[in-house]
């Protein structure tokens, strides 16, 4: 069965080079009509460049159909502009890849509050003001499909990623929610973890990898992600040919005894608190409220 994006329109934001790049020229390809959108600046988010009109001319050059965006996800007056530009020209926006993204590493003894601040600005409120730009036309059309990119960075921790980590996992929370608001209108979300060589990646993938984490291997994960068959609120990673999902998963909830809850009932009972048992999936912060309810009446009823 052969996947088509024909009659889409997607956004691409940060889609200039590395992983942008190769989602947008893959749904060109497949016939969706493209925003490159790129500010074109540095790894650090200084400077700008035409990064985004290259891409375009590339798509153009294999008979698709794109338009370059040079504006900053972190201005949302420029994202709603964007977004109303394709809506102009091709009457909708279905797909929206958040993408755009900078390093500012460093231990979070040695951040300045300022690198913590922009790392965060694009990353999460990028995200979030490029996915408001197109939410009210997703809403309309009744379809929309929305890819977030966290990391492993934000999902799991990395040294001298405090500012990216945190946007990273802000943004997975982020579609946890937009997910639930999204669903009555067809509109999916999903959160992708990518790892590829790119210029993100160039000082912890040597130059002789790069061939094995080529980022059209991350291409098939995030284009099902944002296809009509989408799953919702799923956590995927993919890179160098390998594919995972992730979950934010809670245990069995220990139901303490009156007298027991105290600091040192709590210290007492650590052990069981704290054991992956009958690990569970809330699909909702309602849900995880339920599960502990459920295991309170259960206790209460003998249980
Ligand atoms: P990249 O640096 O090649 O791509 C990021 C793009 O975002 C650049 O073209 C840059 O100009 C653009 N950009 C930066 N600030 C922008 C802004 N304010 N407005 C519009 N565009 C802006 O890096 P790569 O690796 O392709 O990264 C793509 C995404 O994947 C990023 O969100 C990154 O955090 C994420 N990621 C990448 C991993 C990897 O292994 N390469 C690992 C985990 C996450």
């Amino acid at each position: 069965m052969s996947i088509s994006f024909k009659d889409r329109v997607a956004i691409v934001t940060g889609a200039g080079g590395g992983l942008g790049r190769s989602y947008a020229l893959e749904l060109a390809r497949r016939g969706a009509k493209v925003v490159v959108n790129d500010l074109g600046g540095a790894r650090d988010g200084t400077g700008h460049s035409d990064a985004a009109l290259k891409v375009v001319e590339e798509i153009e050059a294999a008979g698709g159909e794109a338009m370059s965006n040079g504006a900053s996800v972190t201005e949302y007056e420029q994202m709603a502009e964007m977004a109303a530009k394709a809506k102009e020209k091709w009457g909708g926006v279905h797909i929206l890849i958040n993408n755009a993204g900078v390093l500012r590493d460093k231990s979070f003894a040695k951040m300045e509050p300022a690198d913590f601040e922009f790392v965060v600005k694009v990353h999460l409120f990028g995200s979030a003001y490029a996915t408001k730009a197109c939410w009210e036309i997703m809403r309309e059309q009744a379809y929309g499909r929305v890819l977030m990119t966290t990391s492993s960075s934000g999902l799991f921790g990395n040294f001298g990623q405090a500012n990216y980590g945190a946007a990273k996992l802000g943004i997975a929370g982020l579609a946890k929610t937009l997910y639930l608001e999204g669903a009555k209108y067809n509109i999916r979300v999903n959160s992708l973890a990518p790892l590829a060589a790119t210029r993100m990646t160039e000082d912890i993938i040597p130059e002789a990898a790069s061939a094995t984490f080529a980022p059209e291997n991350v291409v098939p994960a995030a284009l099902f992600l944002v296809s009509e068959d989408a799953p919702n609120n799923v956590i995927v990673g993919a890179g160098a040919g390998g594919y995972h999902s992730a979950w934010v998963t809670m245990n069995t909830p220990a139901i303490l005894p009156e007298g027991e809850r105290t600091v040192e009932g709590f210290a007492a009972h650590w052990d069981r608190i704290s054991r992956r048992e009958g690990d569970f999936v809330p699909q909702s912060g309602m849900e995880q409220t339920q599960r502990v309810l459920a295991e309170i009446q259960k206790a209460a009823a003998g249980g």
